[in-house]
C-alpha cells in the first residue's frame, strides 16, 4: 500500500481526488495526501477541519471481502492508526466506535471509508485518514476547542508527516491483510484491546431515534452492541456514541 503517492498542495477533499483515480482505474494502494482540504469531509455530513500541519490521505483499496465484512475495514483501520500512533505518543491511543482514535478522551484522528459499489461486493473503497499531526496555532473551529488534539502535544520526540503517514500504511498493510487471510477476529481483537467505552453506559444517536445502554462489544459485522435496560440487545450500525457518566 502507499506505492504511488499523488502529492498535493491543495485539495477540496482527498477522498475526491481518490475517488477519480480509482474510476480511472488506478490500483490498489493508490495514496493521495494533500498539505491541506477546503473542503474535508467527516462523517455523517459533518466538515472536517484540514489546515496545514495535518496527515489527510485517502488509500485506494480494492478488497476481496463479503459486502458484510466491508464495515470492518473502518474497524481496521481505525486499529492501524492507533497502533501508529502509539509508536509515537507518549500515552495510550484509544478507538471509539466506530471510527475516531482519541488521546485522553480527545479525538487525534478520523476515518472516513467510502465504498463505491458493484453487485457482488465493493469496486473499490476510499479509506479516508485524518490525522491532527501538527496543528499548533491554527485557529480551531468554535466547538472543537478542548476536543481534539495532536500529534505534536502528545509526544517527547518530534515526529515527521512522514514517518507517520509510513507507519500508517504499514499497520494497515497487515491489518487489511488480516481481514482477508484470517477472518474478523485479529482486527476485532486489537480494536477491542484499545477500546473506549466498552462496559460503560453510554448513548447512540442513530440517524433516527437513540439507544441507551451498556456499550458491551463490537460485532463481526462491525456493529456495536449495546445491552439495554431489562438485558435487551441492539446492534447498532451507524451512529454517535456519548457516554453518559464521563
Ligand atoms: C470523521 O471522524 O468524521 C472522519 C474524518 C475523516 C477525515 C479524512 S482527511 C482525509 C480524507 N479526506 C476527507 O475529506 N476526509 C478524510
Amino acid at each position: 500500500l502507499g506505492h504511488t503517492v499523488h502529492w498535493l498542495p491543495e485539495v477540496g477533499s482527498t477522498n475526491d481526488v481518490a475517488r477519480r483515480l480509482a474510476d480511472d482505474g488506478a490500483p490498489e494502494g493508490t495514496l493521495v495526501i494533500a498539505d491541506r482540504q477546503l473542503a474535508g469531509r467527516g462523517r455523517l455530513r459533518r466538515a472536517w477541519w484540514s489546515p496545514p500541519g495535518g496527515l489527510w490521505m485517502s488509500l485506494i483499496l480494492r478488497p476481496t471481502l463479503p459486502p458484510e465484512r466491508l464495515p470492518l475495514l473502518t474497524l481496521a483501520a481505525a486499529a492501524a492508526v492507533a497502533e501508529a500512533l502509539e509508536r509515537h505518543a507518549g500515552r495510550p491511543v484509544a478507538v471509539k466506535w466506530p471510527n475516531d482514535v482519541l488521546i485522553d478522551d480527545r479525538k487525534i484522528a478520523g476515518i472516513l471509508l467510502e465504498t463505491v459499489a458493484h453487485p457482488h461486493g465493493a469496486e473499490y473503497v476510499v479509506a479516508g485518514i485524518g490525522i491532527n499531526l501538527d496543528v499548533e496555532g491554527e485557529p480551531v473551529p468554535p466547538g472543537l476547542e478542548g476536543r481534539l488534539t495532536w500529534l505534536a502535544r502528545e509526544v517527547v520526540e518530534p515526529v515527521t508527516r512522514n514517518e507517520v503517514a509510513e507507519a500508517v500504511l504499514d499497520r494497515l498493510e497487515v491489518r487489511y491483510r488480516q481481514l482477508h487471510d484470517q477472518g474478523p477476529d485479529p482486527v476485532l481483537d486489537a480494536w477491542r484491546a484499545r477500546a473506549a467505552w466498552l462496559g460503560e453506559p453510554v448513548r447512540v444517536t442513530l440517524p433516527a431515534g437513540e439507544v441507551v445502554g451498556i456499550a458491551l462489544d463490537v460485532a463481526p459485522d462491525g456493529s456495536l452492541v449495546v445491552e439495554q435496560a431489562g438485558g435487551r440487545r441492539e446492534r447498532v450500525l451507524a451512529g454517535d456514541v456519548q457516554r453518559l457518566r464521563p
